[in-house]
């Protein structure tokens, strides 16, 4: 979907649509309000090099509707259900949803207000979340959640936050999937993070 990249100790510019996507791209808005954009990076444009590697791996969303938030995505864009977490009451909790193979590029919690929860940064491998860890204490940012493990998706993580408050997630090593029915999951914080102290969201 879109593209991003990070260069050690210096934050590049946000680039401008034009830069990330083609002429294909389009934009949608979903139910909870939000608009959701679609594109091909521009001919020439993918795969600059970066010193810590750190492509935009996924959305994760909050919303107060599950429903009609999988019935909007699933339904009507095309996204496949990779996972659900369901709660005591069958109350869906949390959605993962794939556009490729790999087991989310979009994710919604349930909460009592609709927003963004996170985005994530796909590091590839275990072994660069410690480049990243280290890249990140020389910048004095702390890691404020992890390294944990997430149940659904199997994806090993941390978490920092921006200067405004807003959580950023750094994962490896992904579930992919080519061809399985969706699963279910128990709505705990084991299953948020098998290795320890999960953010409940609901
Ligand atoms: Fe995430």
């Amino acid at each position: 979907m879109l593209r991003s990249h990070v260069e050690k100790q210096k934050i590049p510019l946000l680039p401008s649509p034009s830069k990330l996507f083609n002429e294909s791209a389009f934009a949608v808005r979903d139910p909870d309000g939000n608009q959701t954009v679609y594109g091909l990076a521009p001919d020439g444009a993918a795969d600059e090099p970066a010193p810590i590697h750190g492509p935009l791996q996924h959305v994760t969303l909050t919303s107060t509707n599950m429903a009609a938030f999988e019935d909007f995505y699933a339904g009507k864009i095309g996204f496949a259900v990779s996972d659900r977490v369901r709660n005591d009451k069958g109350q869906v909790t949390t959605c993962f949803l794939r556009s490729n193979h790999e087991h989310h590029t979009l994710a919604v919690f349930l909460k009592t207000e609709a927003g963004l929860d996170h985005h994530s940064y796909e590091a590839g491998e275990w072994i660069t979340i410690r480049d990243w860890a280290d890249h990140l204490a020389t910048l004095r940012i702390p890691i404020v959640w992890g390294p944990g493990r997430h149940g659904p998706g199997n994806n090993l993580f941390i978490f920092i936050k921006d200067p405004d408050g807003n959580m950023i997630e750094i994962s490896a090593e992904l579930e992919v999937i080519h061809d399985r029915p969706a699963k279910e999951w128990k709505h705990e914080p084991y299953t948020l993070n098998m290795w320890g102290p999960a953010i409940m969201r609901s």
